[in-house]
């Protein structure tokens, strides 16, 4: 039996590296990307067994429009198919899938995918999923500041109230808890406007494996790491 005491109950990931693994292979940018969705599908399987209850992945960013007009259009159709394909797996494995991220720009046979598996799956509550989709961790917090003057605006927040407790309600992750650990693939050591807020406490693992190569045994050695780590949220150990 899997101890829980020690493993993060929220991990989050910047899933990095799929052009590199698929340019290795002489491939096309997006046979990465696709190789990298069956490791999604892989990784929110194992979380149960590892004792994580919440799971967030950094799917697109906003900064992601900048890539090729081929592999951004090929990526909308990867997470259209992802949710079309996958929305009954998850419902059946207790998995409750959110999105976060500014959803304007995005087409809207997509956001209603995303609605309707929101939706579906809201009874779920074993893994709670996030998916973060257009998201930029400056731009969640600049629309959770223009939401938040505008409560002030209506009178219903006085400026004074305006405190680290209150902030984090306006922001998209506003029912998740903060984030234990941040796991980026790719030996890249950067967090990329990635949960900017929710991560002020985060343990980091930055490993070198790309994210196709991310295997469900990769993930648990990871999370396992965490465990042998003291975290002191600034306070003095006794
Ligand atoms: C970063 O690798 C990855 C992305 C921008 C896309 C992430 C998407 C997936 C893993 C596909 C599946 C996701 C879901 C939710 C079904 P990169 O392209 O920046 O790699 P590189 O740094 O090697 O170029």
């Amino acid at each position: 039996m899997t101890d829980h005491k020690q493993t993060p109950k929220h991990v989050a990931i910047i899933m990095d590296g799929n052009g590199r693994w698929a340019q290795m292979r002489l491939r096309p940018r997006l046979v990465g990307h696709h190789a990298g969705a069956k490791r999604v599908r892989e990784v929110v399987k194992a979380c149960p067994e590892l004792g994580v209850k919440y799971l967030t992945i950094f799917a697109f960013s906003t900064e992601n429009w900048k890539r090729t007009q081929t592999e951004v259009a090929g990526l909308m159709k990867l997470f259209k198919r992802y949710i079309r394909r996958e929305a009954q797996n998850l419902l059946e494995e207790g998995v409750r899938v959110r999105f976060i991220g500014d959803r304007v720009r995005l087409e809207p046979a997509l956001v209603d995918l995303m609605d309707g598996l929101e939706l579906l799956t809201a009874d779920n509550d074993k893994v709670h999923l996030t998916i973060a989709l257009n998201y930029g961790g400056r731009d969640e917090v600049a629309r959770a500041a223009r939401r938040l003057a505008h409560d002030v605006e209506m009178g219903k927040l006085n400026p004074r109230d305006v405190c680290d407790e209150t902030f984090p309600k306006y922001l998209d992750t506003y029912v998740l808890p903060d984030p234990d650990l941040v796991i980026r693939t790719s030996g890249e050591a950067r967090i990329s406007n990635f949960l900017l807020w929710q991560s002020a406490y985060s343990e980091y693992e930055f490993i070198d494996t790309l994210w196709p190569d991310f295997t469900a045994e990769v993930f648990a050695e990871v999370v396992g790491r965490f465990g042998a780590r003291e975290r002191r949220f600034g306070a003095v150990p006794v």
